[in-house]
């Protein structure tokens, strides 16, 4: 399939008359095709069992005959005001105890059987409508799920299916009380019925049970989405079914929300992602108008990692300035292709512009579209039309790395329940690892720590702080094989019952890298430390680990320097079988980077050292090389190097696109 463009579009906001004229429009500038129907419920069904989809049948048509294809995405994002009237138990309530009411959206419980049977209705009547229309090529379910903190939900219903999810994950409630650590603080039940959520607590709730609450409502958000997605399945044979999943969404697993897709898509919005992010302040105001390279990237990997590599959609692009960030600002010229073209680079196979036309009322009114409010263009669309026949001559090869990052999100919420440092994250540390190897100019995949690493010269695992035996084994076996394997603080800390590993951390992977963690250390912002390796000194921030050998194999590469530390193990390494583990239980950018360059060195895989603001992707054997700052890059390549788009001088948020030199 080649590579594509298209848009999401809101039909029914606007008159049909002037909506009418779109689909011409649409096509000239290169688009493929149109997502219509996201949020339309209210639209589509007025009045409990009452129809309206005359409209959506002429949209659909038009779209078709335009020779646009149609996505068409279930509604549930918004069940309409006459449904919640009718059954206000349908609203979730939230970590306060509140309900969240009609007037915006996502107001919708994931335990709600009656939302279940309405969804199920709805999904099923759209289904049968245009399940086999020949202009629809597919169907992507609801809408972010989760966006808005809408995961869990603190309500009678979801105690209910807690309670339900606990009996059938431990049978017995003793055995619950063993894996909780119940005896702390009298925590101990007689039975399932006793067990409340984990809210509304006088002081913190036990991590172990806001761990399986964490646990359960993902289970139940992928159960709803897997209904919905059976549905359109049975009665739209031939058409995918993906999701649009978002930034750094992390309250539910997204490799098990991936599983019943045909693929998986996300949502870029580069310079709101940017704002909302801890970053600091100064990186917020060098990259405001383009977003942060490498938290963009990182969030294509994610997603091209929940199938295996196997190829993704960006369902939602932005394509002028965001509405919902604190600062907003307008993107620089240059950023929509810039954002295209890296997404393609990173194994998208199509990239969705939101939206079409800005929205004229309600929440949205400040965001851009592709069409300004009166539908003339807008700075977004004046680019698309530049580029959109470029991106066919494009590779849509599938990707392999040598490196992969590993990603796991019960180690996410294991570490981000409890921080022990506020300016740590689960994503921070995982952002810190993967900055660094892309600053050294490598690509690289991201898998779960189950899934099969053969063929990887590198295996980084920045932060897999719970760890079970199975996995355990499944790294332990890439390592004999030949792998390198490089584990970051806080690994191994916790058991999957939430509780430590008694013999210490990193548990079961102590023996193969052939250490303990003797201490550790939170630092608060300001606080820092050293560690003197590789002959220098290295400042340290936010945590620090220490060592303890348990194998007389093992070499030390770095020792802290200042108290209370002094003299301790920070860093080692030991071979094993065919491969090496290292062991970096420390938050340093520049000892990482010197780390990875003695990794790299020892793999054989050559490194660059990028200056800021210039990034490499590649895919099928081309080169994207892409300028993230306002200034000329002059690109260092040999003079019969082959350009399919600009030249060895990097514009300003510039993208050059040229055949991979041969080594
Ligand atoms: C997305 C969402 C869209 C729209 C957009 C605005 O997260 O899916 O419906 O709200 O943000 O940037």
């Amino acid at each position: 399939m080649a590579l594509q463009l298209g848009v999401c579009d809101y039909p029914e906001q606007i008159s049909e008359q002037e909506w009418l004229t779109f689909p011409k429009r649409m096509k000239a500038l290169g688009l493929k095709f149109v997502r219509v129907a996201e949020f339309a419920w209210s639209k589509l069904e007025p009045q409990p069992g009452k129809y309206a989809f005359e409209w959506l049948d002429r949209v659909v048509d038009a779209l078709y005959s335009e020779g646009l294809q149609v996505l068409l995405c279930t509604p549930t994002a918004t069940p309409p005001a006459w449904l919640i009237r009718a059954h206000p138990e349908i609203l979730p309530l939230d970590k306060e105890g509140r309900v969240r009411g009609f007037g915006s959206r996502r107001h919708y419980d994931y335990s709600s059987d009656v939302y279940w049977q309405e969804s199920a209705r709805i999904v099923e009547v759209m289904a049968k409508r245009y399940g086999t229309h020949p202009g629809v090529v597919g169907w992507q379910t609801d809408n972010e799920h989760g966006c808005h903190d809408t995961t869990r939900s603190y309500s009678p219903a979801a105690l209910e299916k807690f309670q339900m999810w606990l009996e059938k994950r431990y049978l017995e409630v003793e055995t619950l009380n063993e894996a909780w650590g119940n005896a702390f603080w009298s925590q101990e039940y007689g039975s399932f019925q006793e067990i409340g959520l984990p809210n509304l607590t006088v002081t913190d709730p036990n991590p172990s049970h806001v761990l399986d609450f964490y646990r359960f409502s993902s289970d139940q958000l992928i159960g709803y989405d897997k209904m919905q997605t059976e549905i359109l399945r049975e009665h739209s044979p031939g058409r995918f079914v993906t999701h649009n999943f978002m930034i750094f969404f992390s309250d539910f697993d997204h490799f098990k929300a991936a599983e019943h897709l045909d693929f998986v898509s996300w949502d870029n919005y580069p310079t709101g992602m940017l704002e909302t992010s801890n970053a600091i302040d100064t990186v917020k105001t060098d990259y405001a108008r383009t977003g942060h390279p490498d938290m963009i990237a990182l969030n294509h990997d994610v997603y091209r990692g929940l199938k295996n590599g196997e190829g993704f959609w960006v369902m939602e692009e932005q394509c002028g300035q965001v509405n919902w960030a604190s600062h907003n600002p307008l993107p620089a010229d240059g950023a929509v292709k810039l954002w295209t073209l890296q997404a393609m680079a990173h194994g998208a196979d199509a990239v969705t512009y939101f939206r079409w036309q800005a929205a004229r009322g309600a929440q949205e009114l400040m965001h851009s579209g592709l069409l300004r409010h009166d539908g003339t263009p807008d700075r977004g669309s004046l680019e698309v039309q530049k580029f959109a026949l470029q991106i066919e001559f494009l590779s849509d090869a599938p990707i392999s790395n040598k490196v992969v990052m590993l990603h796991d999100y019960e180690s996410l919420w294991a570490y981000d329940v409890q921080k022990h440092s506020a300016t740590s994250s689960y994503w921070g540390q995982m952002m810190l690892f993967y900055g660094v190897l892309r600053q050294l100019g490598l690509d690289v995949d991201i898998r779960h720590p189950d899934a099969d690493l053969s063929g990887y010269s590198l295996i980084v695992a920045p932060a897999l702080t719970m760890l079970g035996e199975s996995t355990a084994a499944n790294l332990d076996r890439a390592v004999q094989n030949g792998a390198y394997l490089l584990l970051g603080a806080r690994t191994g800390f916790r058991k999957p019952t939430g509780g430590v590993w008694e013999s210490r951390a990193p548990g079961p992977l102590a023996e193969l890298a052939g250490v303990r963690v003797q201490n550790f250390d939170a630092l608060r912002p300001g606080l820092t430390s050293r560690i003197e390796a590789f002959d220098q000194k290295f400042e340290t921030h936010t945590w620090n680990e220490s060592l303890e050998l348990i194998a007389d194999d093992v070499k030390v590469l770095g020792k802290y320097f200042d108290d209370p530390l002094y003299s301790q193990i920070a860093l080692t390494e030991r071979n094993v079988g065919a491969g090496a583990v290292m062991y970096a239980g420390f938050w340093s950018e520049r000892l990482l980077e010197k780390s990875l360059e003695h990794v790299f060195a020892r793999v054989g895989i050559p490194t660059l050292n990028l200056e800021k603001g210039l990034r490499y992707s590649r895919r099928g054997g081309l080169v994207y090389a892409q300028n993230w700052s306002k200034g000329g890059i002059p690109l260092d390549l040999p003079e019969d190097t082959e350009f399919l788009l600009g030249s060895s001088l990097l514009a300003p948020h510039g993208v050059s696109i040229y055949r991979e030199p041969k080594t």
